[in-house]
Formats: C-alpha cells, sequence, structure tokens
C-alpha cells in the first residue's frame, strides 16, 4: 500500500464504493465528496480518489504522468488458484486501454484503422435488424429489457463487429459473464476461480478465431488487422490481436448494455422527457449525451502516478493508485449548470468524460452511441406508451467502475403504435 504523504490529504476510511449503500445509489456519496475535497486517501481500495472534472480532465491529458497500467488490474489480490488458473492459458498483456505509449500509440493507431467509418456503417444496418427482431420478439405484459435487448444486442453488435460466428455468441456471452468482477470488485475465491476458468476458454477461442482469419481472411474487423499484419508482421502481431479481439469484446459488450439501461431507466423515470423524445426523436441524441453525463457505465476509471506530483492542490507520492470518479465531474457544478438534474435539453451534456479524454478517449463511443440511438428510436415508435414498472428494486454488480441496472422491468402496451 501507498500511503497517503501529506497531512493536507485527507483520509476517508468511510468512502467504500463495493457497500450495498453505494452499489444502489452512489450519486449522493459522489457529489459530498465532490463538494468537500478535490482529492481524499480512500484505504478500503487503496487508492487516492480524485472527485473534480477539472483534475479529471487534467489527468487524462497528461499520459506521462499518469499512466494506464493499472486500469485493468484487480482491485483487491487474486486469489492463488485463479493465479494458477490462468499461468496455464491466459496469454494476454496490455494492448489498449491498460498500455502506455509507444506500444499503445502504435496499437492504437492500427485499431483505428479498423474503427473506420465504413466499417461502421456497414455494422448498422445490421444492428438495426438485429434490434428490430428483438422488439419483435416481445409480448404485451411485464418485460425485463435487459434481458429483452439491452444485454443481448451489444454482445450481438461487438461480436459480428468483430467478426465471430453468430452461432458462438451463447456460448462466448456465458464465458464473459462476471468478468467485470475480477478486475473491479471483491470476488469469493470460488468465484474467482470460475471467472478464471472461463477467460481461458475466452483466450483460447480468440488464439483459434485469430489464426483461422489469418488463414481465411473475411469482412470484419479482426481481418483488418490481420491484412495490417501480413503487409508488415512487425508491425502488428497476431498475438497483438488476440489481446485486441478478447479486449473489445469486453470494452464494447456491458458497457454498452449499462449505459443503453442506464438511458431507458432515465428517460422512462422522467416521464415528460420520455414523451419529449416520443413527440421529436430529434431529442435522442442529445438524450444520449445528457445520459453520459448524468449516468453513464463507467462511473469510475483507473491511473497510476508515475512520479511524485500533484492533484488539487494535494501531493501525490509515485506510484499511487488513483480513481478518477468520472460520475462526480459528470455532476461538478463548475461544469455543468443544475448538474443534479436530468434534462435532455441542457446544451452543456456533451461536455462530459464519460469517454474519458486525450490518448486513450474511447475508441467505441461511436458504435455506443449508435446502439443506444437504435434502442430508443425503436422504443419511442414502437412502444410510445411503454412504462417503467414503478415498485421494482434495481440490483447493480458489485464493481468499482461499471454500473447499470441488471434488470429492467417494464410494462410493455398492449399493442405496439
Ligand atoms: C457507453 C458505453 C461506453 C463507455 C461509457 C465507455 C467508456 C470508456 C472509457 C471511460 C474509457 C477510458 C478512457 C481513458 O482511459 O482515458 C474507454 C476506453 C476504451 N473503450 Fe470504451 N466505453 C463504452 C463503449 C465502448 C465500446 C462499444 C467499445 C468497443 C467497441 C469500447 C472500447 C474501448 C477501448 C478499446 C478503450 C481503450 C482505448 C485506448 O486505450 O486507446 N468502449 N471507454
Amino acid at each position: 500500500m501507498v500511503a497517503p504523504k501529506t497531512a493536507a490529504c485527507p483520509v476517508h476510511s468511510s468512502f467504500n464504493p463495493l457497500s450495498d449503500n453505494y452499489l444502489s445509489d452512489p450519486y449522493p456519496t459522489l457529489s459530498a465528496v465532490r463538494d468537500e475535497v478535490p482529492v481524499f486517501f480512500a484505504p478500503e481500495v487503496d487508492m487516492w480518489v480524485v472527485t473534480r472534472y477539472d483534475d479529471i480532465d487534467a489527468i487524462f491529458r497528461d499520459p506521462a504522468t499518469f499512466s494506464a497500467s493499472v486500469g485493468q488490474r484487480p482491485v483487491f489480490p487474486m486469489s492463488s488458484e485463479a493465479q494458477s488458473i490462468l499461468a496455464k492459458g491466459f496469454h494476454a498483456f496490455p494492448v489498449m486501454s491498460d498500455c502506455d505509449p509507444p506500444r499503445h500509440t502504435r496499437i492504437r493507431k492500427h485499431n483505428m484503422t479498423g474503427f473506420s467509418g465504413r466499417r461502421i456503417a456497414k455494422l448498422e444496418p445490421k444492428v438495426l435488424a438485429k434490434a428490430t427482431q428483438m422488439f419483435d420478439g416481445i409480448r404485451p405484459g411485464l418485460v425485463d429489457l435487459v434481458d429483452a435487448v439491452t444485454y443481448p444486442l451489444p454482445a450481438y453488435m461487438i461480436f459480428t463487429f468483430i467478426g465471430f460466428p453468430d452461432e458462438d455468441m451463447d456460448t462466448l456471452k456465458r464465458w464473459c459473464g462476471n468478468r467485470m468482477l475480477f478486475s473491479w470488485g471483491h470476488p469469493s475465491p470460488a468465484l474467482q476461480a470460475e471467472i478464471a476458468t472461463n477467460m481461458v476458454h475466452y483466450w483460447r477461442y480468440c488464439e483459434n478465431f485469430v489464426a483461422e482469419r489469418a488463414r481465411s481472411p473475411q469482412d470484419d474487423f479482426t481481418s483488418d488487422l490481420i491484412r495490417i499484419h501480413q503487409a508488415d508482421p512487425d508491425s502488428l502481431s497476431l498475438h497483438e490481436i488476440t489481446n485486441i479481439a478478447y479486449g473489445l469484446s469486453f470494452a464494447g459488450h456491458e458497457t454498452t448494455t449499462n449505459f443503453t439501461s442506464n438511458a431507458v431507466h432515465r428517460l422512462l423515470t422522467h416521464r415528460e422527457q420520455w414523451d419529449a423524445v416520443v413527440a421529436d426523436q430529434g431529442l435522442i441524441n442529445n438524450a444520449i449525451e445528457e445520459t453520459l453525463r448524468y449516468d453513464s457505465s463507467i462511473i469510475a476509471w483507473r491511473r497510476m502516478a508515475t512520479r511524485p506530483t500533484t492533484v488539487g492542490g494535494v501531493d501525490i507520492p509515485g506510484g499511487a493508485k488513483l480513481m478518477l470518479l468520472l460520475g462526480a465531474a459528470g455532476r461538478d457544478p463548475g461544469h455543468f449548470s443544475a448538474p443534479e438534474e436530468f434534462d435532455i435539453h441542457r446544451g452543456d451534456a456533451r461536455r462530459h468524460l464519460a469517454f474519458g479524454k486525450g490518448i486513450h478517449y474511447c475508441i467505441g463511443a461511436a458504435l455506443a452511441r449508435m446502439e443506444a440511438r437504435i434502442v430508443l428510436d425503436l422504443l419511442a415508435t414502437r412502444a410510445p406508451e411503454v412504462r417503467i414498472v414503478d415498485d421494482q428494486e434495481y440490483t447493480f454488480p458489485a464493481n468499482i467502475s461499471f454500473r447499470g441496472p441488471q434488470q429492467l422491468w417494464v410494462q410493455w402496451p398492449a399493442s405496439d403504435s
């Protein structure tokens, strides 16, 4: 543990981002700590917590002082059983979100080629068709929209984008289950072993898949990377491509599930704003930005100080791990007027930090926005009368970063209008 060095840094022993209270609604705590101090040390997670927009923004813009390398490391020590399971068959190494320059620069450049406008445009009609099929399958009555749409659709989108075949989707989804708890939660040793086993299965699947695409490239993102490798093997290795496929299937899945669920939840619980969206679907884009500001699916991200530095006037030792409270930055009164109000008409929503900033800016932002737009468009067109079930109890995955309701019950109207 790197203990706080100066008396100036407050220690919040009570800050526990895995407590039931915080998980069910972190926003009162996020606002309270942000209003109180810019930075504090949280022994529970052994991290220096950064609460304000300007400081988080500055950290994102300074990758030399703030390394991304801790981004995916388990918050708590891994069990020895999980370690030995991974040692036998999991050969991932940092390539993107937890990688620093110069490797990050090279790999990100190649990824950008794969995330071309052409590839995203080709994907959109497929996502629309799949979403339409999912909405077609909904029957009047009580419906869990996570189960019916917001969980399966992002999985379909990202797996299709990578090039994984349709018939493997259910297995892949099973292997992904609980993955976020591994690095961002505090799972029991038994659950760690189960997740580690699935990670090994998944890793091997990605290795085989990349080898297969190398033999026979197709029209998909992975094949775009294979072509880069074949033109110059030194510029991107097959092992790196395997890492990219592995990482993307996680980065692009539950982030978007949770985000789309949050957007539907916020709109349906602010009925007048939902009615406004139904009346004018041109409001959907801003509703998406407002949800990213107000209730994004990633409420905290991590960095590590590469040297002693100062954040928000507080001295931070080299090697300190930092927890950046994106959920607090989105409601920072220094940047947003009436920040605690969800308002799809606001003009400043798009200035949120929900996708990060700088060299690690979310590479899937366009995909996430596209998918949320498709879901909200279809929902507003097909079921404008849809109602949230008022007295439901929401549950959220027990981790420090990723947030969205695990079920979202709605009353689906008797007939689509
Ligand atoms: C609403 C959904 C999403 C949210 C809120 C989100 C948020 C973020 C955040 C906060 C970062 C870290 C930025 C930083 O470290 O500075 C990030 C990075 C990243 N995201 Fe997303 N993301 C979402 C969807 C997606 C999707 C759909 C994909 C893939 C298709 C994706 C792929 C990535 C990757 C690969 C990185 C690392 C980029 C790099 O390090 O250069 N994300 N995202």
